[in-house]
């Protein structure tokens, strides 16, 4: 285990137990952990990620790798803290499902826990405190050293040339005019499609509460200027995170770049095009054994 500079180690500890507790979500039998898994990309491999009811939601599960440093949560960018997002995810009945009585009173009644809670936080369980140790965990699952990263740092061998020849790519066609910085992405909110989609007649299939998502942060704010606003998702580790976009439409990194380049560039790419950014895109996996992983045997997982 590595120690992540600036979090205090009980507290991310903490955090993880929490968000590998299937008794945070009451009967419904699930935790954090079951859609953002924390092996792999941290997200479920899933189209769309599934309710309690069983039925599928309208949404990609993103991956909690790196999402705290994101400068918005959720595909809409409707929360601004990761406290508020998490906060809203747990009390989402068709989620998390949980209440906040339920919840002190399960951790209340957990010798283990309030040990836990008094050693870290010098207090019994509470709202806060549950809420900060999940964002601790959270901070804490960073994904540092991709090749890429090392690449960037003057490690000209870290990437091959066809990768590099991939970036020099990512960057002529223009796709780090959003997906840019720490993340390489995560700090903007841009339109999906600028242009048509290339899956205009694919859509029509689509249920309507699943074309009215299509709209983006329009759902929420319902300005006109919001239409088809999405925060650009981060492409750290994206060669693990299939499928892809807000609802899934893309079973295969391949098959997201030619999405991409035609609706947000407006234009067709070569085929040696896309698989040269392919690679390059997975240059930007990292590890992903930084901070704490609860005991795999744990019933919690
Ligand atoms: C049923 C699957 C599911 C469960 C369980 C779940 N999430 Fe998520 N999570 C999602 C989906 C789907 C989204 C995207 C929602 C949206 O954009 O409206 C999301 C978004 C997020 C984000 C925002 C990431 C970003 O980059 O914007 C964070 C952070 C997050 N979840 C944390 C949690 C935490 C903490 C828990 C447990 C308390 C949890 N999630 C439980 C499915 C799930
Ligand atoms: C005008 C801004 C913009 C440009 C230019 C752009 N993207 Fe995107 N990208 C986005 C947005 C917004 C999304 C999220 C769309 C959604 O699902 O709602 C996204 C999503 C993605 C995804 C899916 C990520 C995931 O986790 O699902 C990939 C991969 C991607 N972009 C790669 C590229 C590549 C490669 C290029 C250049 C060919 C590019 N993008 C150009 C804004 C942009």
């Amino acid at each position: 285990m590595l120690s992540v500079t600036g979090l205090d180690a009980g507290l991310v500890e903490l955090g993880g137990l929490l968000f590998t507790d299937q008794d945070l979500s009451g009967g419904a039998g699930r935790s954090c952990a079951t859609c953002h898994k924390l092996d792999g990309g941290g997200e479920d491999g899933k189209r769309r990620a599934i309710g309690i009811d069983g039925e599928e939601l309208l949404f990609n599960v993103p991956s909690i790798f790196n999402a705290a440093k994101n400068y918005r949560f959720n595909w809409r960018g409707n929360f601004t803290t990761l406290e508020e997002q998490n906060e809203a995810i747990l009390l989402d009945p068709n989620v998390m499902g949980a209440t906040w009585p339920r919840i002190l009173r399960t951790l209340g009644d957990n010798p283990d826990y309030v040990e836990r809670f008094q050693q870290v936080l010098g207090e019994r369980p509470t709202r806060r405190g549950v809420l900060d140790a999940l964002g601790a965990f959270q901070r804490s699952l960073t994904t540092p050293d991709s090749r890429f990263d090392r690449y960037l740092r003057g490690d000209a061998a870290a990437i091959t040339a066809e990768e590099e020849q991939g970036y020099v790519l990512f960057k002529a066609f223009g796709c780090v005019s959003c997906h840019q910085g720490e993340n390489i992405g995560g700090n903007l909110m841009q339109r999906f499609p600028v242009f048509s989609p290339r899956f205009a007649q694919e859509r029509q299939h689509e249920s309507q509460a699943s074309r009215r998502a299509d709209l983006g942060r329009y759902t929420i704010t319902e300005r006109p200027e919001d239409r088809y606003l999405f925060r650009v998702p981060s492409l750290r580790n994206v060669a693990l995170t299939a499928p892809y976009f807000h609802d899934g439409r893309s079973a295969s990194l391949h098959d997201a770049v030619d999405e991409m380049a035609a609706s947000q560039l407006g234009r067709r790419l070569p085929r040696a095009s896309v698989d040269l950014i392919v690679k390059f895109l997975a240059t930007l996996s990292g590890r992903t054994d930084m901070g704490v992983r609860p005991a795999a045997q744990d019933k919690r997982y």
